[in-house]
């Protein structure tokens, strides 16, 4: 077997040695998006730092941890904190959480992200359903030796959110009165904001929002067939007037106001799934 592999394998075991239930639905939750997991009848917390070849945390005291619970009707797993390219990890330990979510039988991810508007159509605090994704300046995660046992050496990618699971959010979003926008996300590393020529070629080349997360983690869960949706939250515009900068203070505060909507429609999707 491969290190990759064994490594899976001893992460899977642990968990499993603390937490026996097999989990349905697999829960990555943005910067300051995090108010679900508030909602879980939680059963199991396990922090990074005690699972065995877990990526390890570089940031002083943010070190993150699996959440195990129920949410409704479902057996849930929750990452509280997700890694990041930018913060130097490398694509496949960005990814490594989701490989582990589907060893232990998850089925179906749900995401979401704060992200950079570009649609004119989007103001700040809006949703956006992602249906569909562009990787341009990402390092893809499946680089290097195929694990068969996960999946392909050249994965589909036609559909990488799941049109019947977006179809359920917009009936519950509609039914909730919350307006949601369908659009394409643009994975891009970070840290820095995109220029405003950056935006308008993103724009240009078709993506309707940008972020800094989610690409890869996507790609790994449809490398093993695994069910995706995802929502962005757009925190800032990037295609605006000129003398307008974007912090990540705005970003954090956007996130935090538009919050209650995204969690309103989790919660009844996850029950819907
Ligand atoms: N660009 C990239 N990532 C982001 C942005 C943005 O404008 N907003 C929130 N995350």
């Amino acid at each position: 077997m491969s290190a990759l592999m064994d490594q899976l394998g001893e992460t899977v075991r642990y968990i499993q040695s603390h937490w026996a239930i097999k989990p349905e639905v697999g829960i990555v939750l943005g910067s300051g998006l995090g108010n679900l997991v508030a909602e879980l009848k939680i059963e199991k917390e396990i922090p990074y730092q005690d699972l065995p070849h877990f990526p390890v945390s570089t940031v002083e005291g943010h070190s993150g941890k699996l959440i195990f619970g129920q949410l409704g009707n479902k057996q849930v797993i929750a990452m509280s904190g997700r890694f990041h390219y930018y913060e130097g990890y490398s694509a496949s330990e960005v990814a490594y959480p989701i490989r582990v979510m589907k060893l232990l039988g998850v089925q179906t991810l749900l995401l979401s992200n704060a992200a950079g508007g570009m649609n004119a159509a989007f103001s700040v605090g809006d949703l956006m359903i992602i249906r569909d994704q562009i990787s341009l300046f990402t390092v893809n995660p499946l680089l290097g030796r195929n694990e068969a046992e996960l999946g392909p050496r050249f994965p589909d990618m036609s559909e990488p959110y799941n049109k019947t699971v977006i179809k359920k959010a917009v009936d519950i979003a509609d039914k909730l009165g919350i307006t949601v926008h369908q659009g394409v996300y643009a994975g891009v590393t970070g840290p820095t904001f995109e220029t405003r020529a950056e935006y308008k070629l993103l724009h240009l080349a078709g993506a309707d929002a940008v972020g800094m997360s989610t690409v890869q983690e996507v790609i790994v869960a449809r490398h093993m067939d695994m069910q995706v949706f995802a929502i962005s939250v757009i925190t800032d515009l990037g295609i605006r007037e000129e003398e307008n900068i974007i912090t990540h203070q705005e970003v954090l505060e956007a996130a935090a106001a538009a919050e209650p909507k995204l969690t309103a429609i989790f919660r009844e999707l996850v029950q819907a799934i």
